[in-house]
This record gives structure tokens, C-alpha cells and sequence, in this order.
């Protein structure tokens, strides 16, 4: 029999650890999401004694800041986009361990500069020359900032250094090769953590919890019993201040190479061998290399472009994308995407897989529906009598849960049926709100543990599913060809067809 203590499910996934201490050095200090995210993810990480008492961050930027203005900064980021400072105290041995570098990180001097103001700081805080390097600056910045600290003999130490890359990893396949030979060229694969905040989401981890950890659900996750998958990631957001980013990347780079095949992956994969950063990653790999777009000859039959016109939002009216500040009045940028794709191995041979995502869609909504087929015969034979296929959906984000609908009999005389929904909710479930993603990611980056962060192989493999599209949609550059949507509303014309063609609809979330 297996004790409580013995059963790895019963007593957590992994042991907690504390990370050994070391220097974070974030580049791009001065930005968002060092203020909004990093930081204030680090903080939630002390208030929870997840840290070494001799953690110790240290941003790295052009502008002229002082330690004390950056502390500044970071203490308004915390109080504006996190649960608060909390104690007093605890901020203020936080900020003791914040400084500010200042330097142009595209010249060699600045980074031998940087060594010595890490080696004095190992010095007096403790930290044994363990670093993260975590670039959370614009993409072009990764190359000469990968070979610059390369040059500098900062990340030789594989044991001892490690870094962190945001997104976009490149913005098409090749493009995604040679990032990825610089960083081979500087680096040990061991030592890269590329990020996918999507992938910290509790929900997101839960999935392999989900379909890993329960017998009922496997045996049904396949061609047999799957009709198709819907996997929406909706957002009411328009672009924001973001233009100058988003206009090069649009929605295609933006959510879908990254966030949604990423749930695609989870959806889909064969069980691990283990719960450990290859096993995990060698099955993401394996899907993706079975992947295509469901029709490569005639490429709208397979993925859908669209952009927001103005329309309205919560009852206000809203500008359309081309309208939007730094926005290119006759953008092709797109703002939505819809996916059809295959997946050509014995679990999943015909059942598609559509995926969508949007800016300015009726509501902020990540879900994952998982339709099942039809009753193999209707014995309830009126017309009244007709039932609905039973889904199965994993709710993202917001009000995280998992619904299945079902027909139950309505109680009464006759034999009359309706769908209803068996629900499990987190919130009520375990009485917490699920954590931010960046705390989890951070602490496992400290910890080394790369599970849930994309290997190269896996980043590569994602940019050749969607860079046919890319390329396509780059060639038709007509403005006039853009399929647009209103503000508010779920999606152009061309996306429902997609559906329709093949007799399905999306989901009205
Ligand atoms: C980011 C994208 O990666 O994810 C943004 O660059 C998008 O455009 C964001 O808004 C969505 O993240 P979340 O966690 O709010 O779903």
C-alpha cells in the first residue's frame, strides 16, 4: 500500500527547494515587464521565503538612473501590479539586494564593466559568482547581447550561469535557427531558459496533472472517441501602447507560435516517460514534427487572417487597429488568426485541431474544448429528443475550472433530455486564486529546473508550422485583402467558414 508520504501525487508534484543564492541581471530594466512582472514576481517569491536571504537583482539599462531611483521604480511596480509590499520590513531587505546598472549594452566595454560590478557584489552579498541573465529587452538586442556576454567569458559556467529569453525567439523558422546557433555558440542548451509565460500558468500545468494523473480521461483522448479540439485564447484588449512591437509581429507571432501551440502540445502529446524537462519536452517535439496545416495546397482552407475595425466595447465605442497610435494606417498586421491543424500520427489521424486568437473579441477567455463525437445511435427518436456531443473544457483563464457537458434527463413524465454541465472550479475548490506565472518560472529558472520553458529543437519545430502561413500572408500584402472584424465581435466571416465547411462551428463563449 502507498503511504501518504510515499505517494508523490499526495504530497506534491516537487519537493520545495530554495534556490542557491545568486545575482538575477535583468537588461531592460527601465521597461514594463521588468516593473510590471519580474519584479514584482521576485518580491511575491520573498514574501513567500522561496528566496535565499542573499538574492540579489540587478538591472541593467541605458538611462542614468540611480540605485535609488530604480528601488523606487521597482517599489511602485510592486504596489501597482502585485498583492503589495506587505510587511515594511520584508521590502526593505528586498531593496537592499535591488541595484541599477547603467550602461549601452551593444559595446564589449559596458559587459567587462558589468563583471566587475558583479564580481564586487559577490562579494558583499554573497552570492558565489551564480548568475541569471534574463534578457527582457527587444528581440534584436538577443544576438549581440548573447555574443557580447559570451565574449565576456560571463556564462562559460554552465553550473553556475544561466540564461533567460523572452519572446519572440526569432520571427520565422530561419530566423529562429540562427538565434539559436548563437546561443549555442555562447552556451549549453542546459543553460537556456527561453520563456513562454504561458507555460507558469497553473492551468496550463495542470493539463498534464489532468490527462496524467487520472485513468478515466486517457483512454477517451483519442481519434476514437475526439470529434475535434477548439483551442480559443480571446482577448478584449486591443494593441495598447504596443504598435511599434506589434506591427512586425502581428497575432501569428505574437500568440500563436508560442502560447497556443504550446497548448496544442499539452492537448496532444503522448505521456511522458517522467515528469522531467526532456521527457516533457522530447513528447512537445514529437507532436509538432506530426503537424500540419490541415490543407498546404490551398492555404485559406487552413488558416485565417483578420483585424479589428472600430466597433464597440462594453457599450463604448472603439477605434479599429489602422486607427491606432504608430499603427500604419494601411497595415496588413493581423489581429486574429484561425488554425486548422493536423496531427499525422496513430492517436490523432482525423481530428482537427482548430486554434484562434484575437485582439478586441468580445471577452478576455483561454479555453481548451475537447468535443467528443456524436452517440453512435439516437434511441430517443423525436425530433425534441435531439442531443448535443458531449465537451470536455479546460478553463484557462479567467474562472479556471473544468466543465463537462452531458445530457441528463429532465425530471418529469415524459423522456425528455438536456445538456448540462458538471463543473470543477479552482477558486472554490481550493479556496486560492492561482498564482501569477512569472513567480513560477522564476523560481524554477533559480532552481534549474527547464521543464517548463521551450528547448530549441521545440521552438524551431513551432516556427515550421506556422511560417508557410507567415510567408503566404507576407506575399499578399493588399490591404483591400485583409478580412476585418468589428471591434466586440468574435471573428471575420472567412474564420466561420472554416469551421462550417466541415460542418462544426466554433464555440459562443
Ligand atoms: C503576450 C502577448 O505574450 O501575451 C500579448 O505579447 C498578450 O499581446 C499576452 O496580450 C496575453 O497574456 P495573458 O497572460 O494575459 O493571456
Amino acid at each position: 500500500m502507498v503511504t501518504l508520504l510515499e505517494n508523490p501525487l499526495r504530497v506534491g508534484l516537487r519537493q520545495e527547494r530554495t534556490p542557491e543564492p545568486l545575482i538575477i541581471v535583468i537588461f531592460g530594466a527601465s521597461g514594463d515587464l521588468t516593473q510590471r512582472k519580474l519584479v514584482p514576481a521576485l518580491y511575491q517569491l520573498k514574501r513567500d521565503n522561496r528566496l535565499p536571504p542573499e538574492i540579489t537583482i540587478v538591472g541593467v539599462a541605458r538611462r542614468d538612473w540611480s540605485h535609488d531611483y530604480f528601488r523606487e521604480k521597482m517599489r511602485e511596480g510592486i504596489e501597482e501590479f502585485s498583492e503589495g509590499l506587505g510587511n515594511e520590513e520584508v521590502w526593505l531587505d528586498f531593496a537592499e539586494g535591488l541595484f541599477y546598472f547603467s550602461g549601452n549594452m551593444d559595446t564589449p566595454e559596458c559587459y567587462q564593466e558589468l563583471k566587475a560590478f558583479l564580481e564586487e557584489l559577490d562579494e558583499r552579498r554573497g552570492t558565489m559568482g551564480n548568475r541569471v541573465f534574463y534578457l527582457a529587452v527587444s528581440p534584436n538586442f538577443f544576438p549581440p547581447g548573447l555574443k557580447n556576454l559570451g565574449a565576456a567569458g560571463m556564462i562559460r559556467e554552465p553550473r553556475k550561469t544561466r540564461v533567460v529569453i523572452e519572446k519572440p525567439f526569432g520571427r520565422d523558422l530561419s530566423s529562429a535557427q540562427s538565434l539559436n546557433k548563437i546561443v549555442q555558440q555562447v552556451s549549453k542548451e542546459e543553460q537556456v531558459y527561453r520563456i513562454d509565460h504561458y507555460l507558469g500558468k497553473e492551468t496550463v500545468q495542470n493539463l498534464l496533472v489532468f490527462r496524467f494523473a487520472n485513468a478515466i480521461f486517457e483512454p477517451l483522448w483519442n481519434r476514437q472517441y475526439v470529434d475535434h479540439v477548439q483551442i480559443t485564447v480571446g482577448e478584449n484588449v486591443g494593441v495598447e501602447d504596443r504598435a511599434g512591437y506589434y506591427e512586425t509581429a502581428g497575432a501569428l507571432r505574437d500568440m500563436v507560435q508560442n502560447h497556443l501551440l504550446q497548448l496544442f502540445c499539452l492537448t496532444a502529446m503522448e505521456a511522458p516517460n517522467a515528469l522531467n524537462a526532456d521527457s516533457i519536452r522530447n513528447e512537445k517535439v514529437k507532436v509538432l514534427q506530426a503537424t500540419r496545416l490541415a490543407d498546404t495546397q490551398n492555404l485559406e482552407l487552413a488558416a485565417v487572417r483578420g483585424q479589428y475595425k472600430a466597433g464597440w466595447m462594453k457599450g463604448k465605442p472603439v477605434i479599429g487597429y489602422r486607427e491606432e497610435a504608430g499603427v500604419n494606417p494601411n497595415s496588413t498586421t493581423p489581429t486574429y488568426v484561425a488554425l486548422k491543424l493536423v496531427i499525422d500520427n496513430w492517436r490523432w489521424q482525423g481530428v482537427p485541431f482548430y486554434l484562434r486568437t484575437g485582439k478586441r473579441l468580445p471577452k478576455k477567455v483561454t479555453e481548451i474544448a475537447i468535443q467528443f463525437r456524436e452517440v453512435p445511435l439516437l434511441i430517443f427518436e423525436s425530433a425534441a429528443q435531439q442531443t448535443n456531443p458531449n465537451v470536455l473544457t479546460l478553463r484557462i483563464q479567467p474562472n479556471e475550472g473544468i466543465s463537462l457537458r452531458f445530457e441528463a434527463k429532465m425530471p418529469g413524465t415524459e423522456l425528455r433530455s438536456r445538456t448540462v454541465d458538471m463543473d470543477f472550479s479552482y477558486g472554490s475548490a481550493f479556496g486560492m486564486t492561482t498564482a501569477e506565472a512569472y513567480n513560477r518560472l522564476l523560481l524554477d529558472c533559480m532552481l534549474g529546473d527547464q521543464t517548463l520553458f521551450t528547448r530549441a529543437d521545440e521552438v524551431e519545430e513551432a516556427w515550421r508550422v506556422v511560417t508557410p502561413v507567415l510567408n503566404a500572408w507576407e506575399e499578399r500584402s493588399d490591404p483591400s485583402l485583409m478580412p476585418l472584424y468589428e471591434a466586440g465581435t468574435w471573428e471575420p466571416l472567412e474564420a466561420e467558414l472554416l469551421l462550417n465547411r466541415d460542418g462544426r462551428q466554433w464555440r459562443r463563449l
